[in-house]
């Protein structure tokens, strides 16, 4: 992803040297590769810098007077914890630098490197930062599609047919399987149309039992079943103007398929126990993770109902198919936990990063959503660790844990809320718990959790 040629795609560089030689011969050939390159002959001016444009990757030398790299990369983490930074150091003078990768620092390059070292260091960087893509053009109307968060040109081109698609009549398909996003493009596409400010109203055909699903769609009047105490008008007229996203439709029961297809044919909806049909106005959404084509030769779902629905197809790609959305991904799900939490934790160690773009993702977007939920709440550091997503993506939904791995997770999920409760605040934390001091510390001890984690940020 070398950003060459694409106007207004320029990523920059922020380059910190005191060696003016060196900064001036490494400022060329990254503007050779295409970079834009910001240049800081100290920590100080490097800081400066940084408070007035906000580059997509610092590299710095470690040895300077003064701000040493460490030292201006523990200020650029404060206030910037995703932005990665590449130290430079003399061969040899590595300092620490496992301790170092573990706060963050993206990765070391030892001198002498050479230039085609230092750009897939930076491309690397790039890749796994969960930097957001620069804004679009400002005049793209892009509000319709904003928490759909990606930076795959597979994913652009549904965006770009869906966006085509949106304002008008057309019934929609989407396909993609389980936790690729189909909900989230179905609502987008509704806030595209003109229908935004109508109701959208979703229905899992597979979640419902197939008695109940007839009314719940069309409405019923009261008394024409046992239960059926008052007039109920069905989510077709709740959806009335607006869009109705039919969930899973390849699970709809054949009997009401035909049902379905008439109301979608006459506009009109007919609720259960009712002699007059209402006229609705809906735009319908249908979405599905199996192969509807088979469910067609095998009988079991109506091909002029198929023909209806699915006018356009969308498709949406795995997130294997999208691997370089995963940072961004990552760090927006992580950063929305952070948001809603009193827990400071800023951010995936690198090593963990490139373990989560690796991974095989069968559950897609959701499961990667569950990995980081899973690691944010057991994290006891403010960089989630390798370890932590290794266990994560071992895990199987619904798999049996032993005794002694259920224990160990509880006691560390109820010491994590117990600080997070407390602020950070060990005595009232055991006092919550109904342990003294030392027998608390103890326990927060062998889990390794450290409390001043959980205590608010300065301000
Ligand atoms: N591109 C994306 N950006 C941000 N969040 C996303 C994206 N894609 C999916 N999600 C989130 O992942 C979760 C799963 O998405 P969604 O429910 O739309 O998938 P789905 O395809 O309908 O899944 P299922 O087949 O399991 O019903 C949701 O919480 C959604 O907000
Ligand atoms: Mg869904």
């Amino acid at each position: 992803m070398r950003a060459e040629g694409v106007p207004g795609a320029k990523k920059r560089i922020l380059l910190v040297d005191d060696d003016v030689a060196l900064l001036r011969l490494l400022s060329l050939r990254l503007e050779a590769a295409g970079y834009e390159v910001i240049t800081a002959a100290s920590g100080a001016e490097a800081l400066a810098q940084l408070a007035r444009r906000r580059p997509h990757v610092v590299i710095t030398d470690l040895r300077m007077e003064g701000m040493d790299g460490l030292a201006l990369f523990d200020a650029i983490h404060q206030a910037n914890p995703t932005l990665p930074v590449i130290i430079l150091t003399a061969h040899g003078s590595i300092p620490d630098a496992i301790t170092a990768t573990q706060r963050g620092v993206f990765s070391f390059l030892t001198k002498p490197f050479d230039g085609k070292h230092l750009l897939l260091h930076v491309e690397k960087a790039l890749s796994l930062s969960g930097l957001a893509p620069d804004p679009a053009t400002p005049e793209a109307d892009t509000a319709w599609r904003q928490e759909i968060i990606t930076r795959s040109p597979l994913m652009e081109d549904v965006l770009a047919q869906a966006k085509l698609v949106a304002d008008t009549e057309a019934s929609v398909l989407i396909r993609g399987d389980s936790g690729t996003g189909k909900e989230l493009l179905a609502k987008a596409i509704h806030r595209a149309s003109s229908r935004r400010h109508q109701p959208f109203v979703a229905v899992n055909c597979g979640a419902i039992p197939e008695p109940l699903l007839e009314s719940e769609l069309f409405g019923h009047c009261k008394g024409s079943f046992t239960g059926a105490t008052r007039n109920h008008p069905g989510l077709f007229q709740a959806a009335h103007g607006g869009t109705l996203f039919l969930d899973e439709i390849g699970d709809m029961p054949l009997a009401l398929q035909v049902k379905l297809l008439r109301v979608l044919q006459e506009k009109q909806v007919r609720p259960v126990g009712a002699t007059r049909t209402v006229p609705v106005d809906v735009r319908i959404i249908s979405a599905t993770h199996r192969q509807l084509e088979q469910e067609l030769r095998a009988g079991r779902f109506r091909e002029d109902l198929y023909y209806r629905l699915n006018v356009v197809t969308l498709e949406l790609p795995t997130l294997a198919a999208r691997r370089e959305d995963i940072p961004l991904l990552a760090m927006h799900f992580l950063t929305q936990l952070a948001a809603k939490s009193k827990k400071h934790v800023t951010g995936f160690a690198p090593e963990a990063m490139e373990l989560l773009v690796a991974a095989s993702w069968p559950g897609n977007v959701r499961q990667l959503q569950n990995v980081v939920e899973q690691t944010f709440a057991l994290t006891t550091t403010p960089l989630i660790s390798a370890t932590l997503v290794r266990k994560a993506l071992r895990d199987k939904p619904g798999e049996i844990l032993s005794f002694a791995e259920a224990r160990q997770r509880f006691e560390q999920h109820y010491l994590v809320q117990l600080l997070q409760v407390t602020g950070g605040n060990v005595s009232r934390a055991a006092r919550l718990a109904r342990r003294n001091r030392t027998e608390f510390y103890k326990l927060l001890q062998r889990h390794n959790i450290d409390p001043a984690l959980f205590k608010p940020p300065p301000a």
